[in-house]
């Protein structure tokens, strides 16, 4: 730690002693997009307010795609070669300018000592400062106000702009938080009955007429019950402050559970940890459990069985001012690319979702380049892609950036270096709120060109040729697959509650991969890895799904009628990516 007095005694002996104190020539960094719906202005930051600030120093790295693409192309001879964390630190080394990298690093912890201002925490990406919001203000020409987002009413402090003193543009990728308005309403499970024009079952809630594990054993033939552990894990997500309950999740076990329909046995139990990645706490309790966790541990472990399920808490340690604002991402990221191979989950799932263009760039991108490392040490990333059509995750009024009319992308759905998981109803078509559609930030990958051609030449689409909402037909195109999503009974605080999401079929999905792995793994096969070139890869996508042909998502609405978005067709669409997966072909085909 540096000595302040020391510091601030040398910076007043200059003002006394007339040195001019040059003021830096600040130019504009990054700008909010816009501020969604969700976010509402409660106040000005008072000049004495302290806020916590990340500066994530430019990392000057470049990885060649063809390494991460060699592991995940089935016809690579280095095909599941991946790498440990070791291994991958030596490549990430190997790509990045280190001359850059430690020149910008020095630069920007000398600024910030001569700003006389303390560093609170150092991590690989940068430093954290904290400052009076006055000083913030200044020094990034901001002008913070706090603001609170539906469904949260802590205030958190935020800019819809920022700059950087002219000297460091190069040397800061961004500052953080500050325009990141990530939207409240991740996709978040909604309870069935707000889904009006879709069917509803009513009656009591049990497996006859709502969709409990086993049902989706025999629509998806999901054949196999691991009788005993391997080294196949799986990482749920869990961030927000979201906690499961053990005792509701050994409870919907008891009576949903696999064994208790004739498939499996006792001896098939299933057990979940829960690791705070960073200080979160974990409040293991009925009252403090909300559906979204317990939905997500009840629909993997009822299929994982024996195998090895982490729900992962990322968050920050509380602190006394905006404990709630840390995005998670970065800090659940970092952690998993530093576990040993021993502990590294090969299967993530994430059922959270923001607005594309509510996720700065810069981030966006730090994020995505992660899950391209977490594809090269073998991990498949399962992300749900969002519960409003093509408006995106929430209900919207499909405005880009500049007011135009747009459909709004979903991420982290919309990298291209994760699975995407959209959502099916009735059985057989894609439902209404599955997002889907085309990223504004992530150009189209190779393994999905062919596939993203054909639906756009299909005249099939849904979309009218001079669309009334703009898409970018070149961008990455999501979902890559879709299952199920809808009258799922959830235990949740004693209740069993149908719900339905994107955040629903993801987990399923996650555990058909765990499910796959661990076969494989005890064939002494490579895990599975990154996914979407093996799956969009033609004889994998041709007979490994069950292909979903039928329904538009929901479009956006012009003043005079909702307009229909994408549509299922045969093979994959935006609507309903390959569609389904089906174990028993999938098995069949990859083990
Ligand atoms: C779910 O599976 C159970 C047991 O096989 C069956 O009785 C029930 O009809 C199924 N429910 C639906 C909605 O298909
Ligand atoms: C699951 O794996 C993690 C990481 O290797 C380990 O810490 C934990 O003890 C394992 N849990 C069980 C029940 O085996
Ligand atoms: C369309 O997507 C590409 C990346 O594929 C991006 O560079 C471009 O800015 C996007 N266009 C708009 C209008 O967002």
């Amino acid at each position: 730690m540096l000595a302040p007095t020391l510091v601030s005694l040398f910076l007043a002996t200059g003002l006394v002693a007339g040195l001019p104190q040059p003021a830096a020539e600040l130019v504009e960094h990054e700008r909010a997009a816009l501020v969604p719906n969700s976010w509402h202005l409660v106040r000005s930051a008072t000049a004495d307010d302290i806020l916590t600030l990340r500066i994530a120093v430019k990392e000057h790295r470049k990885v060649d795609e063809n390494h991460i693409l060699a592991r995940s192309d089935p016809n690579s001879p280095l095909y599941g070669k991946y790498l440990g964390a070791d291994e991958l630190n030596a490549l990430l080394a190997d790509s990045t300018s280190t001359d850059a990298r430690q020149a910008s690093w020095d630069k920007v912890e000398r600024w910030i000592h001569q700003q006389n201002i303390p560093i609170t925490r150092e991590s690989s990406r940068g430093f954290e400062i904290q400052v009076p919001a006055s000083q913030a203000e200044s020094l990034f020409g901001a002008k913070f106000s706090y603001y609170t987002r539906d469904g949260d009413n802590k205030p958190v402090a935020r800019t819809e702009a920022y700059s950087l003193p002219l000297g460091l543009r190069d040397d800061i990728d961004f500052v953080y938080p500050t325009i990141h308005f990530f939207d409240s309403a991740r996709s978040r499970v909604a309870e069935s009955k707000v889904e009006r024009r879709q069917h509803f079952p009513t009656g009591p809630f049990d497996c006859s007429k709502y969709v409990c594990p086993v049902n989706l054993t025999e629509k998806y033939h999901i054949d196999y019950v691991p009788e005993t552990a391997s080294a196949s894990k799986l990482s749920v997500a869990g961030f927000l402050e979201q906690y499961a309950d053990h005792e509701d999740w050994k409870s919907f076990l008891a009576q949903f559970g696999l064994p208790k329909f004739g498939l499996g046995n006792e001896a098939t139990q299933a057990t979940y940890n829960v690791v705070n990645v960073n200080g979160a706490e974990n409040k293991d309790s009925a009252d403090q459990a909300q559906i979204e966790a317990q939905l997500d541990m009840e629909f993997s472990t009822a299929f994982t069985g024996p195998l090895n399920v982490t729900y992962h808490l990322p968050g920050n340690k509380p602190r006394p001012i905006e404990q709630n604002n840390q995005e998670p991402y970065l800090e659940y990221l970092d952690y998993l690319l530093a576990l040993p191979e021993a502990d590294m989950p090969q299967v993530v799932s994430i059922s959270y979702t923001d607005d594309e263009q509510s996720v700065p760039l810069s981030y966006a991108n730090q994020v995505c380049d992660r899950f391209s490392y977490l594809a090269l040490r073998g991990v498949s990333v399962l992300v749900a892609s969002g519960d409003a059509g093509t408006q995106g995750t929430t209900f919207s009024d499909c405005k880009g950036p500049d007011g135009e009319n747009r459909f709004i992308p979903t991420f982290p759905a919309s990298c291209p270096w994760v699975t995407t998981v959209g959502a099916a109803t009735n059985w057989d078509g894609a439902a209404g709120y599955t997002a889907g559609g085309f990223s504004n930030y992530f150009t189209q990958p190779a393994w999905q060109k062919d596939a993203v051609a054909k639906y756009l030449a299909s005249g099939e689409t849904g979309i009218p040729e001079n669309p009334y909402f703009a898409y970018n037909a070149s961008g990455r195109g999501y979902p890559d697959v879709t299952l199920l999503g809808s009258d799922y009974l959830v235990l949740n605080q004693g209740r069993l509650t149908p719900s339905k999401g994107t955040s629903a079929s993801t987990p399923v999905v996650a555990a058909m991969i765990t499910l796959l792995n661990d076969i494989r793994l005890k064939k002494g096969m490579p895990v599975l890895g990154f996914l979407n070139p093996l799956l969009y890869a033609a004889d994998v996508a041709e007979a490994g799904f069950q292909d979903i042909t039928q329904s538009n998502i929901n479009g956006c609405s012009t003043r005079d009628h909702q307009q229909a978005g994408f549509k299922a067709t045969t093979g994959w669409d935006a609507a309903s990516g390959l569609g389904a997966p089906d174990f028993a072909k999938l098995r069949k085909l990859l083990t």
